[in-house]
């Protein structure tokens, strides 16, 4: 029987390669860049796996390209607006699978830097230190907000939201949330946190943190309007995605004063950034770093990688989103 072709669209922790290799022939991009649209057609046709990472665009042209033996599209990734869900689905031969659980407390270690790194001006301090402008302490020198007995607003506090969560209250901070969902109460309880309505928790958050999947509901689930109902002296940290927040609409409010600060790890149109992100001191801008541990990196490409090969050999897979039935 011939071994199953698996495509891997951009390279992947050597162990996640090693485990697809034991499995099938794996054709690896060659290239350090996604790839292009022809590129990504031309690599998937004939595959039986394709191995994708959040800047691979999946939708019915890749489904096409690659051919009706096509059994699974592995995200390395738990965030999939990149994948078309609906498509995959409708073929009904396609599983689809993400990496859910296993990035959870890095990146809430990115989310909780980023409550730190801006209401505590960590990025403006390193910049006068860097451009070697003169400064000397005093008494009122870069005040920041102190963050202990502050409210922390959760907006979606599935697993990454609840580890954010965690670390804000060993921090000292309240926590309050909002969401489609109440959270079980057991999980409520180990939180301290109180369930509220989105108005609610703009309105009276010292810091909103952004935990939400991006899809249709979610695109720009801030903007100009829900900024304005922030408190003037609150913060916004997104470590999502950069659509959920209409970045144009923060630089204004950035600009006007309708909110002190922001910490971005990931942007609309990333990695473009919004130049005028770049001018403004009160916010803190991270190259989507979530996830970007070795050791994170390395279980999310094993995840991915034990995924495709449980589907390969017509076994359940660890975390899968579409399934065949
Ligand atoms: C994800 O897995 O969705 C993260 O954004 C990757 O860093």
């Amino acid at each position: 029987m011939s071994r199953p072709r698996i495509v891997v669209t951009r390279r992947i922790p050597q162990p996640a390669l090693d485990l697809l290799a034991e499995h099938g022939d794996v054709w690896l991009s060659p290239h350090d860049r996604p790839l292009t649209r022809e590129e990504l057609f031309d690599a998937v046709k004939g595959a039986d796996a394709i191995v994708c990472l959040l800047h691979d665009a999946i939708d019915d042209e890749v489904l096409d390209a690659a051919g009706p033996q096509l059994k699974v599209i592995a995200n390395v990734a738990v965030g999939y607006n990149n994948v078309n869900t609906k498509a995959i689905e409708s073929r009904g031969t396609v599983w689809f699978t993400n990496t859910p659980g296993v990035l959870t407390e890095a990146t809430a270690d990115i989310a909780m830097s980023l409550i730190l790194m801006t209401t505590r001006r960590l990025g403006e301090g390193e910049r006068v230190i860097r451009s070697e402008t003169p400064w000397v302490w005093s008494m009122f020198y870069m005040l920041g907000t102190g963050i202990q007995g502050k409210t922390l607003g959760i907006v979606g506090l599935g697993l990454i939201g609840q580890a954010t969560a965690r670390r804000a209250k060993a921090f000292g901070m309240e926590i309050i949330y909002s969401g489609r969902r109440q959270a079980d109460p057991a999980i409520e309880a180990e939180l301290g946190a109180k369930y509220v309505s989105f108005d609610e928790l703009l309105e009276t958050a010292d810091v909103v943190s952004l935990h939400c999947p991006l899809n249709d509901e979610t695109k720009h689930l801030i903007n100009a309007d829900r900024l304005a109902q922030m408190r003037e002296d609150a913060y916004l940290v997104n470590t999502t995605r950069g659509p959920v927040v209409d970045e144009q609409a923060l630089v204004d409010a950035l600009r006007k004063g309708e909110i002190k600060g922001a910490g971005l790890d990931v942007f609309e149109e990333e990695p473009k950034i919004n130049p005028g992100l770049l001018e403004l001191e009160n916010a803190v801008l991270i190259p989507h770093l979530g996830s970007a541990t070795i050791e994170t990196r390395t279980e999310m490409g094993l995840l991915a990688a034990k995924n495709t090969v449980a589907i390969l050999n017509g076994e359940e897979p660890p975390s899968p989103v579409v399934r065949v039935s």
